[in-house]
C-alpha cells in the first residue's frame, strides 16, 4: 500500500507544525468529499439563500464546505488566521499559531447541480508576514479535486505531489512526477466573453483557432470545465493554458478570480511543476495584495503558451 500523506510528509522531513496545518486541510477535504458524494441524497444541493461578500449567491454546499474548513482549522493551534472566499473578514484565532490559511472552500460551485468536478483550493503563509503577502511567500499550496477520484495536489515549493483519497478516508501517495509540458495545443477560456476581451486575448485566441493556417502553425483544441480546479488539474497532468484575463466587464473589479485563494495557490503549483503564470503583464506570484478578496487576471500553464500571451501583451503595450 502506498504511503499516507502523513507518512509522506514525515519522509520529506517537513516541519511538524506545517505538517499539522496540511493535515487539517487534508482532513477538511476528506470530509468535504463525503458531503459532496451524499449531497443529492441529503437534499444539500441548491442555493443557501444569501450572497457572500463578493455578491455571489452562496450554494448550501459553499457554506457547508466553509464550515468544515473553519472547524478543522479552528481546532489547530498552529493556525492563527483563516481567510476564506465565503467570509467577509479574515478570522483571527486566539492562539500563537504560525500560519495563515487562505482558502476557496468550494471552487466551481456552479457545477455542483450537474455532478461535475469541483474543488477546494488552499494557500499556507507564515503568519509573521501578515495577511497581505505576495504569492511568492507561500509556504505550501494545494487543492483537492472532487472528480471520479478525489485527488489532493500539493506543493511545498519544489515539485508537485498527488495523493488519492482511499475508501478509509486517507490520502495516499500517487505520484510526484508532475510536470507541465512546455508546449501544448490545448487552451481553456470562456469564449462566451469574447466581446469583452482586450486586444491581446483576442489576438492570442484567434491565432489558436486559425490552427495550422495561422501564426501558431499548429491545430488547437479547446476545453473549459468552468471549475478552475478541474481545468488546472488537466493542465498540470497533460499541459495546456488557462486564461481568465482582465476584460472590459471585469475591469472595474480587477478581474474575475481571487488572488489570495485562487490565483496564488494555482500559480505556485503550476510554477513548481515547470509551468508559467502571469496576469498578462506581471508574474502573479510577485503581486502584493491590497485586500484579501482582491481579484486578478489569471493566465497560467504550459510555458510556451503563456509566453505567447505575454508577447501579445507586450506588442499591444
Ligand atoms: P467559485 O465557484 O469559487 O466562485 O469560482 C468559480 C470560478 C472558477 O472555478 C472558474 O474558472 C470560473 O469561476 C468560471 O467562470 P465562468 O462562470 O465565467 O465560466
Ligand atoms: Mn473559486
Ligand atoms: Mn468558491
Amino acid at each position: 500500500m502506498s504511503l499516507s500523506l502523513a507518512d509522506w510528509l514525515a519522509a520529506q522531513s517537513v516541519d511538524p507544525a506545517l505538517t499539522s496545518a496540511l493535515a487539517s486541510m487534508a482532513a477538511s477535504c476528506a470530509e468535504i468529499a463525503v458531503v459532496l458524494r451524499n449531497a443529492p441524497l441529503a437534499g444539500q444541493t441548491g442555493l443557501a439563500g444569501h450572497t457572500n461578500v463578493q455578491g455571489e449567491a452562496q450554494k448550501a454546499l459553499d457554506v457547508i464546505s466553509n464550515d468544515i474548513v473553519l472547524n478543522h482549522l479552528r481546532a489547530n493551534p498552529q493556525i492563527s488566521i483563516l481567510i476564506s472566499e465565503e467570509m467577509d473578514e479574515a478570522v483571527h484565532h486566539e492562539n500563537q499559531g504560525r500560519f495563515i490559511v487562505a482558502t476557496d472552500p468550494l471552487d466551481g460551485s456552479s457545477n455542483l447541480d450537474v455532478n461535475v468536478t469541483v474543488g477546494t483550493i488552499f494557500s499556507i503563509l507564515d503568519a509573521k508576514g501578515g495577511i497581505l503577502q505576495p504569492g511568492s511567500a507561500q509556504l505550501a499550496a494545494g487543492y483537492a479535486a472532487y472528480g471520479p477520484a478525489t485527488s489532493l495536489v500539493l506543493t511545498l515549493g519544489k515539485g508537485v505531489a498527488v495523493f488519492t483519497l482511499d475508501a478509509s478516508g486517507t490520502f495516499r501517495f500517487t505520484t510526484d512526477t508532475v510536470s507541465v509540458p512546455e508546449a501544448s495545443s490545448e487552451f481553456a477560456i470562456n469564449t462566451a466573453r469574447e466581446r469583452f476581451w482586450d486586444e491581446a486575448t483576442r489576438g492570442y485566441v484567434a491565432e489558436n483557432i486559425a490552427g495550422e493556417t495561422g501564426a501558431a502553425g499548429k491545430r488547437y483544441n479547446m476545453r473549459w470545465v468552468g471549475s478552475m480546479v478541474a481545468d488546472i488539474h488537466r493542465i498540470l497532468m497533460r499541459g495546456g493554458i488557462f486564461l481568465y484575463p482582465l476584460d472590459s466587464e471585469t475591469l472595474a473589479k480587477g478581474g474575475r478570480l481571487r488572488l489570495l485563494y485562487e490565483a496564488n495557490p494555482m500559480a505556485m503549483l503550476i510554477e513548481a511543476a515547470g509551468g508559467r503564470s502571469t496576469t498578462g503583464r506581471q508574474r502573479i506570484l510577485d503581486l502584493t495584495p491590497s485586500a484579501i478578496h482582491q481579484r486578478v487576471p489569471v493566465i497560467l500553464g504550459s510555458a510556451e503558451e503563456v509566453k505567447r500571451v505575454e508577447d501579445w501583451y507586450n506588442r499591444v503595450s
